[in-house]
């Protein structure tokens, strides 16, 4: 057990009842403010309509590529649909001076990767349709058109925000004239998940990424979204792509933020941008339990009182080790204690432990339950008798508590009537884009 005084200051992380249900409620009206014609241009949480208007029926098949950019790595896909899925692919790293170099560096590094995929598996006779995974908030045109509205998760290439992607990615083909192929449509990872789930599941209305950064996008009714100025019909849906990351940027979220959240906030690449991400996401939440761990030091109330230069270094404590030390059976500190002796603590006593294990738990619980107020809003909005919300990102796969405990939270939210199931997705930045591409050539054929 945590000792009271680590309990006590953990409480400034743990989320009642009465303050999940004002998340929910403020998440509502910045959704509605979203999808509003006159107030989307002031809102956070800015609903972008995807273009993608149709679920995949199951049958959709042929070979594409994908290209995936959004976390850490990069990839390129080759995706085979039929009966089965099949699928080749390649990571290739972004290093960081591309996250943050020149606009065309990083797409003139795109390219390049997909210039020697299609060499390696000598695709080059072939033009395969191609679907761009580009996970940033982005307002899109349509299918093949998306315009980066701002970077987020540590990227900040010049050059790129206002313009259109696809374009920038073509510019960098034809500057190598090397490739040739067709970008069938542009979309973004929570799209990707979806669609991924849809293949198969035909209840799969939700797409939800925690990973590196988080978001969620959900099929809505045409009639809600004032926004959209293209034809209602045939279908009178579309799917949206919240970008509920940027949710708490007009200050909607301080009721519950903490000094924590301010110092990463602070100390962030795009300070008082994405605050409700930073509040759940991979990229943020070991940094969190590091500034807590800090100040628990600080009191004198963790090791003893001393501190290690390795703790006191921004980003040193990893988001992956609060999924060990999580890990770790009751009344054992294994991973915990193997990690806080990379932490430089070499003989943290089993009370220390228990501390650890404490702010690891206050964290991502709270990330959890956060992103189930965001889920259960969606639930609710969406009113449908079973839906299933598609879930990928390494956070939710990864940890070991954090399904359960969304699961127990949005059970608490949603409307009595409604079930719900969080169904890992598998690799929607690939086969959705695939899938996307398909439908879009689909309905193009039937239109
Ligand atoms: C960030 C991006 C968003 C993406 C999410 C998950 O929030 O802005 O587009 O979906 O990360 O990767």
């Amino acid at each position: 057990m945590a000792s009271p005084e680590v309990q006590e200051i953990c409480q400034s992380l743990m989320l009642g009842e009465e303050l999940m249900r004002e998340v929910c409620d403020r998440m509502e009206e910045e959704i509605n403010k979203g999808l509003g014609k006159d107030t989307n241009p002031e809102a956070t949480v800015k609903c972008f309509p995807t273009y993608v208007r149709d679920l995949p029926n199951g049958k959709e098949n042929g070979r594409f590529l994908a290209l995936d950019l959004g976390g850490t790595n990069f990839r390129v896909l080759l995706i085979e649909l039929g009966d089965k899925c099949s699928m080749d692919s390649r990571i290739y790293a972004v290093p960081q001076p591309i996250m943050i170099g020149p606009g065309d560096g990083l797409f003139d590094h795109i390219a390049e990767c997909l210039a020697s995929f299609i060499k390696e598996r000598e695709l080059g006779d072939e033009i395969l349709p191609l679907g761009f995974t580009f996970s940033f908030p982005c307002k899109q045109e349509g299918l093949t058109k998306a315009r980066l509205a701002c970077w987020t998760k540590g990227f900040r290439c010049p050059g790129v925000e206002g313009n259109d992607v696809v374009e920038l990615l073509k510019q960098a083909i034809s500057r190598r004239g090397d490739v040739k192929i067709k970008i069938c449509a542009v979309l973004n990872d929570t799209t990707g998940t979806l669609m991924s789930c849809a293949w198969k599941n035909h209840n799969c209305r939700i797409g939800l990424i925690v990973g590196t950064g988080t978001n969620a996008c959900y099929m809505e009714k045409l009639e809600k979204v004032e926004l959209w100025d293209e034809d209602r019909d045939n279908p009178p849906q579309v799917i949206i792509n919240t970008e509920w990351g940027a949710f708490g940027d007009a200050g909607c979220l301080d009721f519950i933020r903490t000094e924590y959240d301010n110092n990463i906030d602070r100390e962030s690449i795009n300070p008082g941008r994405q605050l409700y991400e930073k509040m759940i996401s991979g990229m943020y939440m070991g940094e969190i339990a590091r500034q807590v761990l800090v100040h628990l030091v600080s009191q004198g109330l963790l090791f003893g009182g001393y501190t290690s230069d390795i703790l006191l270094e921004k980003g040193s404590f990893f988001t992956k080790y609060i999924s060990e030390i999580e890990s770790d059976k009751v009344g054992d500190y294994n991973n915990c204690r193997n990690i806080l002796e990379e932490l430089g603590f070499n003989d943290a006593t089993d009370a220390d432990c228990a501390n650890v294990r404490h702010v690891c738990t206050s964290v991502s619980r709270r990330a959890a339950y956060l992103a189930a107020a965001g889920v259960a809003v969606l639930l609710n909005r969406i009113n449908e008798e079973s839906v299933t919300v598609a879930v990928d990102g390494s956070v939710y796969r990864f940890h070991p508590h954090f399904h359960n405990l969304m699961v127990e939270q949005i059970s608490h939210l949603i409307k009595p009537g409604i079930k719900f199931d969080l169904m890992l997705s598998e690799d929607g930045s690939g086969r959705g884009a695939a899938l996307v591409a398909a439908v879009a050539t689909r309905i193009a054929a039937k239109r």
